[in-house]
């Protein structure tokens, strides 16, 4: 099999065999196959797509070039979620622990953040003490005795992904959705989860811009799910202004614990969608048998502390000092903080949450390439959101500041984030569907 046949065969638009996607792929991995080839094929993807059997061949390909976690030994239906990457998107640390708090077995793999969204395992580190690299023993043992724990990607999960990713970054090859779509699924098949809830962002802080493609990436997710047998749910919820108002690591665990403190009311956007995901775990962890009888088990287990004892637990786990439960100021701590305010006062009519999580990475919360050092306590907290009023002496947000170097540059993209219109807008949704297997 010659690959540019298999190149030639994706530029007409026909279908590819699994054995053909299966030699592309360890052809790639192997380094049989040049990047110049992979990368000329996914560009044929982009334009001609793949069928579904197509794209769960190429998960499953992807899947089988490296290592996978066996989960079998822990009880129950062991259940993960992941999002496709927002701006203030904290759910995970507020879902894990809540899941868990309901019986739910939560054994999560993590990554890092790039670019203007924020990673989970770089909001963990901003805990002191915290380390997520664990030995896969006692990660098991960890989830064994307390129901959860969260690490690090191990190395040698889905090794063609990390290839791949890396050669669709610099050919513009990002943005396919049988690309997204096998990227994600195969990690977390990869990592062990019987059950995947995906959260689907929507917007301008988001890879899927409209509802149409944020339906066809969520469905098509879903599908690779139900072909590999995998119960799996897509949400797709807005991503048009950050999803919590904290943004940067130590910020948003602060928010994570003090919504875990029953501090956050449920009309809070983070609340609702975080509340949402845990109960479609629940469901599909076979704990809970519909939407409303899950949010009241989650909902006792908030008030009743039982998901702050297990977020403290797992910290505990990691090595963190959990003094930050009683006292989550410590996580952000900093040298400066200043007041944002907009140029004119009127209704904010739209955001675009992905210059908010510049702003906050121009300050240090976050990275522009994979090498850089990030500053834990940094960042920003909005103090309004779309829909609200802004009058000239309120602040919009109040920017968390240890190295001023670029704070003006900060400041000058917040607000251009930010659009005011002297009418109300009409309200958005947060969540905009449900995508279950057919
Ligand atoms: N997240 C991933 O893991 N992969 C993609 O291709 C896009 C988002
Ligand atoms: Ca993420």
């Amino acid at each position: 099999m010659r690959a540019v046949d298999l190149i030639l065969k994706k530029k007409r638009g026909e279908a590819m065999s699994k054995q053909e996607i299966d030699a592309l792929v360890r052809g790639f991995t192997k380094g049989d196959v040049p990047d110049y080839q992979m990368a000329a094929w996914m560009m044929a993807v982009c334009f001609q797509g793949m069928n579904g059997e197509e794209t769960a061949a190429l998960t499953d390909a992807m899947i089988r070039s490296g290592e996978t976690v066996d989960l079998s030994m822990l009880p129950g239906v062991k259940v993960d979620k992941h999002s496709t990457g927002g701006v203030g998107d904290t759910t995970t640390l507020v879902i894990a622990p809540l899941v868990a708090a309901c019986g739910g077995t939560v054994a999560k793999m993590s990554g890092r953040g790039l670019g203007h969204t924020g990673g989970t395992l770089d909001k963990l580190e901003s805990v002191p003490g915290v380390s997520i690299e664990l030995t896969m023993e006692r990660f098991l043992s960890a989830v064994r005795e307390i129901g959860l724990c969260v690490m690090g990607q191990t190395d040698d999960l889905v090794p063609a992904d990390k290839l791949m990713y890396a050669l669709r970054d610099v050919t513009g090859t990002v943005s396919s959705i049988p690309l997204i779509a096998s990227s994600v699924m195969s990690k977390k098949i990869a990592s062990g989860a019987d059950a995947i809830v995906l959260d689907v962002k929507m917007g301008s802080g988001a890879f899927m811009q409209t509802l149409q493609d944020a339906r066809s990436l969520a469905e098509t997710m879903v599908e690779i799910g139900s072909r590999m047998g995998r119960r799996t749910v897509a949400v797709i919820t807005d991503m048009n202004q950050p999803l919590g108002m904290a943004v940067g690591n130590g910020l948003e665990v602060k928010e994570a614990i003090e919504l875990l403190s029953g501090k956050i009311p449920e009309s809070d956007p983070l609340y609702a969608v975080s509340m949402l995901l845990a109960s479609h775990m629940l469901m599909l962890a076979g704990l809970s048998s519909d939407e409303a009888e899950a949010k009241a088990k989650l909902k006792t287990a908030l008030k009743s502390g039982a998901g702050l004892r297990k977020f403290s637990e797992m910290l505990a786990v990691l090595g963190g000092d959990t003094a930050c439960i009683e006292d989550p100021e410590i996580l952000c701590r900093v040298r400066e903080k200043r007041a944002v305010y907009l140029d004119a006062e009127g209704y904010i009519s739209a955001m675009q949450a992905e210059k908010i999580g510049t702003a906050a990475q121009l300050l240090g919360a976050g990275r522009a390439t994979k090498t850089d050092t990030i500053d834990p306590a940094v960042g920003l907290v909005m103090h309004k959101r779309r829909g609200m009023f802004v009058g000239a002496d309120e602040p919009v947000a109040t920017l968390y500041i240890n190295d001023a170097s670029r704070v003006e540059e900060a400041v000058s993209m917040l607000k251009q984030a930010i659009t005011i219109s002297a009418d109300r807008p009409k309200s958005s949704p947060m969540v905009y569907d449900v995508v279950t297997a057919v």
